[in-house]
């Protein structure tokens, strides 16, 4: 059992149905990207993934790309109320979320016919192969308690961040989710950057604000191999209180590694061939593309997260 390490306010202020109603309201281009990001990154995966979804709140849009590639999923949160508001959708209840248009968006960039049918089918994929909602808390050594196996792939968007409160506790929540990743095994996240706080209904959130390089350089002390590192950004629109979304994913060492492997504080320069890493600053963020380094998008319509 899990023993709530933060403040347990958060878990009474953090409403699931508020949340997708702001942040979830139909595919937007952030969405779109994401998917896309996460289609690319698993497309070369194998089919038979036992994948962790870590803070995954109340979304299924991230279980929607990777259930063909996993073999089963679970899913993890630190708020009962999202794991419930899950359940409702894999229970079928007329009162769940709709993530059909996120399926469809899903099937799109995986260029896969996206028929009515396409999502229904896929979403009876995903009902079957999400067995677990679990609770987790990734402040702590062991996320999901002692008996934890570890994952072939584990998603974590829009959870690190949150779950933070310094760079240095980031660091300490990547060591943390990174206990769960097999050696050899994926981490994917997805970062708010320009914002230490982020906004959902009228509760206000705090949040660790990201530089690509300190990304980077997280994954490699949590144990990566840096030449599997992958980021991509997207600019947020002005209006919005944080200025772009970063994602990442990298594969574990297969053997931890002997030594920390750091650069220099401008190695976002002088390491950069070493990972690609992909800005965003044009339009036609819709095209479907085979790589992430040729996804161009801006942001017309952001929500806060
Ligand atoms: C901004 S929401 C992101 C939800 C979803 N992953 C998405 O991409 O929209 C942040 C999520 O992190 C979860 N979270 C916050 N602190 C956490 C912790 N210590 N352990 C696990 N999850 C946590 C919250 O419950 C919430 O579901």
């Amino acid at each position: 059992m899990i023993t709530p390490s933060i403040d347990s306010d958060y878990i009474a202020a953090f409403d699931p149905k508020t949340y997708l109603a702001e942040c979830y309201d139909g595919p937007d281009e952030e969405h779109i990207f994401n998917i896309q990001f996460l289609v690319e990154a698993v497309q070369s995966l194998p089919t038979d993934l036992m994948v962790l979804e870590v803070g995954g709140g109340p979304t299924l849009h991230s279980a929607a790309v990777v259930a063909p590639h996993a073999y089963e999923i679970h899913f993890c949160d630190y708020v009962p109320a999202n794991l419930a508001e899950v359940r409702r959708w894999l229970d079928g209840q007329p009162d769940a979320f709709d993530w059909r248009p996120f399926i469809q968006v899903a099937l799109l960039k995986a260029n896969l016919p996206a028929t009515p049918a396409a999502v229904a089918q896929r979403a009876a994929e995903m009902r079957r192969k999400l067995t677990q909602l679990l609770p987790c808390d990734v402040l702590r050594g062991a996320p999901l308690g002692d008996c934890a196996g570890q994952y072939d792939l584990v998603l974590a968007p829009h959870c690190t961040d949150v779950a933070a409160a310094t760079p240095a506790q980031w660091q300490q929540v990547m060591h943390n989710i990174t206990s769960l990743v097999k050696p050899g095994g994926w981490l994917f996240i997805a970062v708010t950057t320009g914002a230490t706080h982020n906004t959902v209904g009228a509760q206000v959130f705090p949040c660790v604000d990201l530089s690509a390089e300190a990304i980077y350089q997280g994954y490699l002390t949590a144990g990566y191999d840096p030449n599997t590192f992958q980021l991509a950004r997207i600019p947020a629109a002005a209006k919005y209180e944080f200025t772009g979304i970063a994602y990442a994913i990298a594969q574990k060492q297969p053997q931890p590694p002997t030594r920390t492997t750091l650069h220099s504080t401008n190695a976002i320069t002088s390491t950069r061939s070493t990972y690609s890493i992909t800005t965003l600053n044009s339009t036609n963020s819709t095209n479907s593309t085979n790589s992430i380094n040729s996804i161009n998008s801006t942001h017309s319509n952001r929500k806060t997260r």
